[in-house]
């Protein structure tokens, strides 16, 4: 006969008093003695309870709420603090990507990436490695080079395993290859696919496996996020590496929304037909920008999508997290790339929230038990 274990009571009415306080302070009810009941696992025995944040909620589900931080933000005190409360995990924007882990062949520099694993270890955040493999921001001697495959494989070998051992036991997760699709659903014809054929990618994830057996290993990119040529194209090939034996264990999508293009199509069934083939799905570099200026009804529907976004990971349970590319319009890579538009983040210029974050912490703190 089938036994089920035994309720943890103590568990359960820390949990019940959780959500009560959560779901207090965001209905403005923050004086009933609940309020002061929550604490999370982030806070040490005998601390003072931390206070409801992005994260706390999100570890309430189980899950982590993060945000992409680059090395100059660093020096923003104000943003750098807020980074490390709110916070659970942080990815770095530029730091560990090739232009700046191998700006000469062989010679390797970890500077901007282990000055952003210092700051997330000191602030009790967890780190997503971004990225290994990817079409732009690779350094001049190696786009400007001209390889045979050999040559290639090797230099592709070396860096992934360099970089994945550096940071072995420091990043939980890593975004091996960074889109790889076109918008059609055929391989981006990038130097490595150019050189080496799409194995490239099957031997990227061996490699970065054997570096750092432990470490979750993803493909990311964007326009994914609902249903349609290129996240099939993913489905089919994950499948394909999943059926070859080929370590990988998430789907990351970096969901930059835009509210003039219209909300993705069935991003949870989609979310969940990832899951559905044994792997971890997690909302990467999450933005949803808009044409500027932003105004009361714009800002609502952002907010709205905001939420939106969030049920859509809540809804599967092997959604495990959700990382936004920057949490404020004060540093935020929309602006300089398009024209006019912006005002893509929860908190504006002056990190003060917006709309959404009440959205996000709404959708978090209502979430069902066991979402
Ligand atoms: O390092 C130079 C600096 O020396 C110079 O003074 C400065 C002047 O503009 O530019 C600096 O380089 C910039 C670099 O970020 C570091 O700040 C580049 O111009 C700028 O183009 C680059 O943008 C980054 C972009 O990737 C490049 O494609 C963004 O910060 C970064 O947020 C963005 O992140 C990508 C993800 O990796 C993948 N998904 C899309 C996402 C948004 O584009």
């Amino acid at each position: 006969m089938r036994t089920l274990a035994p309720r943890t009571p103590a568990r359960t009415r820390v949990r019940a008093a959780a959500f009560a306080s959560a779901t207090a302070l965001l209905l403005g009810l923050a004086g009933v003695p609940d309020a002061h009941a929550y604490a999370d696992a982030r806070a040490d025995a005998g601390a003072r309870p931390r206070p409801v944040t992005l994260d706390s909620l999100a570890e309430r589900t189980g899950r982590y709420y993060g945000s992409a931080v680059d090395n100059s933000e660093l020096d923003d005190t104000a943003y750098a603090d807020l980074l490390g409360t709110e916070f659970g995990s942080t990815t770095p924007g530029n730091g560990m990507k090739w232009y700046a882990t191998e700006p000469q062949r062989g010679v390797f520099d970890f500077t901007a990436g282990d000055e952003i694993v210092a700051y997330a270890q000191a602030h009790k955040l967890k780190v997503r490695g971004h990225t290994l493999v990817w079409h732009s921001q690779l350094p001049g001697w190696l786009e400007n080079g001209t390889w045979s495959a050999r040559e290639l494989r090797a230099i592709l070998k070396k860096h992934i395993t360099a970089e994945v051992r550096h940071y072995k036991g420091k990043v939980f997760a890593w975004d091996v290859a960074n889109e790889i699709m076109n918008e059609d659903g055929t391989y981006r014809e990038n130097i490595f696919y150019k050189t080496l054929g799409p194995g490239y990618i099957a031997d990227a994830l061996r490699w970065a496996h054997a570096a750092d057996p432990g470490v979750k290993l993803y493909l990311n990119d964007y326009n994914v996020e609902g249903i349609g040529a290129k996240s099939d194209a993913y489905y089919t090939l994950i499948k394909q590496l999943k059926a070859d034996g080929v370590p990988i264990d998430g789907f990351g999508m970096q969901a930059h929304l835009a509210l003039q293009y219209g909300f993705p199509n069935d991003m949870k069934g989609n979310i969940q037909r990832f899951a559905d083939l044994g792997l971890d799905v997690a909302i990467t570099e999450l933005d949803i920008r808009m044409i500027l200026p932003s105004d009361a009804a714009k800002l609502a529907q952002q907010a709205d999508w905001y939420g939106q976004v969030t049920k859509a990971c809540l809804a599967v349970r092997r959604c495990v997290g959700i990382t936004l590319w920057g949490y404020s319009d004060r540093h935020s890579w929309i602006p300089p790339v398009f024209e006019g538009q912006g005002a893509a983040l929860p908190w504006d210029e002056n990190l003060r929230r917006k709309p959404a974050y009440d959205a996000i912490a709404h959708a978090l703190a209502t979430a069902k038990k066991g979402e």
